[in-house]
């Protein structure tokens, strides 16, 4: 699982003066360019006519800011798509694994030297806090790094071989692979799926989530930068309900890497099962889905690591993150005292525009989710208790207070949803037997994580754990390549985990040469 070679990326250090100062320049010099004049177009490696449609990427701390003009792609762009991917496959494939490899690599350097412009596009689109931003570039550095070494491990293998015969396993390309990333980490996954799919071969159509397609550009321009076949990846913009449905029912695509929600997730199961006639591959979908992650906080665990723990696992980038706790769960001998210290750090959270570093709480991220997150805090005050509430700013932000609410009503929507924002809810456990029962009353099976001094009862709660992702002693989300492959079961995906050694094998199909000499 820890391939020789592979090395983190680590965080750009902004208490460092110089480094703040950069972001701040990058910041400045951005905003200039973020205009309705800007504009992204379809891209599948040659000039195309426009589609003459037009959407709109907005700033989430100040909606009324247009940052850029999206071209959507109609039917005609789509199919024109399709077949600049499969055009360019042939060639793309008949590099060998290491030529691709490098392409990975050049891909990589190319955003550590763009690494400040990227995070200030991505404070800007997504509303991301500033080390939210710098953590979802050098992720998904790591994943072009992590895949590299892992694709030159997948040249051919010998297998057993008698006298006289010879035995290789080899990994071919499949074909086109769509890749349908969400907007929550909007260059680290689409990046990492589009990565896993080229690097094995496939040529890929990116459609970027609506609401964050000039981050999702970068990958086109370091793909460009890296020296990638024109077509091998086709960037077409649209909204998912008309070009990603279209897409995902095309007899031409092979695979779909889709992360997002489950509803989404599981349309795009069922329609690729669907074979039209003459198609000649099977889809492989890998769906990575939702959660409604729990943290265990056991009698004996340590407040000074628990609060804070639970507090950036459950706000940090207002909650919209798939591991984000969302449930907390007491035992009853620290319940008040957790509370208590609960209530007063969520309280002091600061909230508000991201493009000031001190912002610990941004926006979420656009108006339907800013209405669905109210909607659901407003329902969950009539059967649960509300706890605490943080301050907001005065603006016309979509901005959500970090919201605390106590003995939560178990049948309710606030409980048993994913909501994605600065939403958490905390239970009482009688024993150690019931808070492990309450952490897997859920469809979900994504992270989970518990806080104690005890072995015996961390052994207990993470050999009970549903959890494709399960942490000792910390908070429960930001996954590492290669350190913290990611990813879920139950209801939240299917396929390998993300930034680990089985993910790349699903963007191939096996074929075994037998020779008798
Ligand atoms: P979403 O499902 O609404 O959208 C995801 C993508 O699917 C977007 O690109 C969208 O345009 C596209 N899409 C929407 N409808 C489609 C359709 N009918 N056919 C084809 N494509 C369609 O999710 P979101 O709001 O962008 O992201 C949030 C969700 O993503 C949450 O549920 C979160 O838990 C999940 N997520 C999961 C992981 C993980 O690794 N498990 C990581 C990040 C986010
Ligand atoms: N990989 C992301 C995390 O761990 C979702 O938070």
């Amino acid at each position: 699982g820890y391939p020789a070679g592979y090395k983190h990326e680590p965080t750009t250090e902004f208490h460092h003066q110089h480094e703040m100062r950069l972001q701040q320049e990058a910041i400045e010099n951005v905003a200039t360019t973020l205009n309705t004049s800007n504009k992204i177009r379809l891209s599948i490696g040659r000039p195309l006519a426009e589609s003459g449609v037009w959407s709109t990427s907005l700033n989430p701390a100040n909606p009324t800011q247009i940052l850029a003009q999206i071209e959507e792609a109609n039917e005609e762009q789509v199919e024109a798509a399709v077949s600049a991917a499969l055009a360019a496959q042939p060639e793309w494939s008949s590099a060998s694994l290491p030529e691709r490899a490098t392409i990975l690599r050049k891909a990589a350097a190319y955003l550590r030297s763009h690494r400040s412009e990227i995070n200030a596009i991505e404070i800007m689109e997504a509303g991301k806090p500033w080390l939210e931003a710098d953590n979802d570039i050098g992720e998904a550095i790591d994943f072009l790094e992590y895949y590299a070494i892992w694709a030159e491990r997948l040249d051919t293998e010998r297998l057993d071989s008698p006298a006289g015969e010879t035995n290789q396993l080899r990994y071919r390309s499949r074909g086109v692979t769509l890749v349908i990333p969400p907007w929550n980490f909007p260059l680290a996954i689409p990046m990492g799926m589009t990565a896993a799919a080229l690097v094995m071969g496939n040529s890929v159509i990116l459609k970027p989530a609506e609401q964050t397609p000039i981050t999702a550009s970068y990958i086109v321009r370091a793909f460009e930068h890296a020296g990638l076949p024109a077509g091998a990846l086709c960037l077409v913009p649209g909204r998912g309900e008309t070009v990603g449905a279209k897409l995902v029912r095309h007899p031409q695509i092979s695979t779909i890497a889709f992360t997002g929600s489950r509803a989404v997730g599981l349309d795009i199961i069922e329609a690729a099962s669907h074979v039209a006639p003459g198609q000649t591959s099977l889809k492989r979908v890998v769906a990575e889905m939702g959660g409604k992650n729990a943290i265990v906080v056991d009698m004996d665990a340590d407040l000074d690591q628990a609060v804070p723990g639970v507090i950036y696992s459950a706000f940090g980038f207002a909650g919209q993150k798939c591991s984000a706790c969302s449930r907390v769960i007491v035992h009853r001998q620290i319940f008040d005292a957790f509370v208590d210290r609960l209530a007063l750090a969520t309280s002091t959270l600061i909230v508000g525009d991201p493009r000031d570093p001190a912002i610990q709480v941004g926006p979420v991220v656009d108006d339907a989710a800013f209405a669905k997150i109210t909607r659901m805090i407003e329902e969950g005050k009539k059967g649960s208790e509300l706890l605490e509430q943080g301050t907001l700013p005065d603006s016309d932000g979509y901005y959500i207070p970090p919201t605390v609410f106590v003995n939560p009503d178990r049948q309710s929507p606030l409980y048993r949803e994913e909501i994605f924002g600065p939403v958490l809810t905390v239970e009482r456990a009688d024993d150690l037997d019931d808070a492990i029962w309450r952490a897997n009353d859920t469809i979900y099976a994504l992270t989970q994580g518990v806080f104690s001094r005890s072995a015996q009862a961390i052994a207990r709660v993470a050999n009970a754990a549903r959890a494709g992702n399960f942490y000792v002693n910390r908070g429960i989300t930001g996954a590492v390549p290669g350190r913290h492959p990611f990813g879920g079961f139950g209801n939240s995906g299917v396929g390998f985990k993300a930034g680990g050694p089985s993910y790349l094998i699903q963007f191939a199909d096996q074929q075994v040469i037998s020779e008798n000499l």
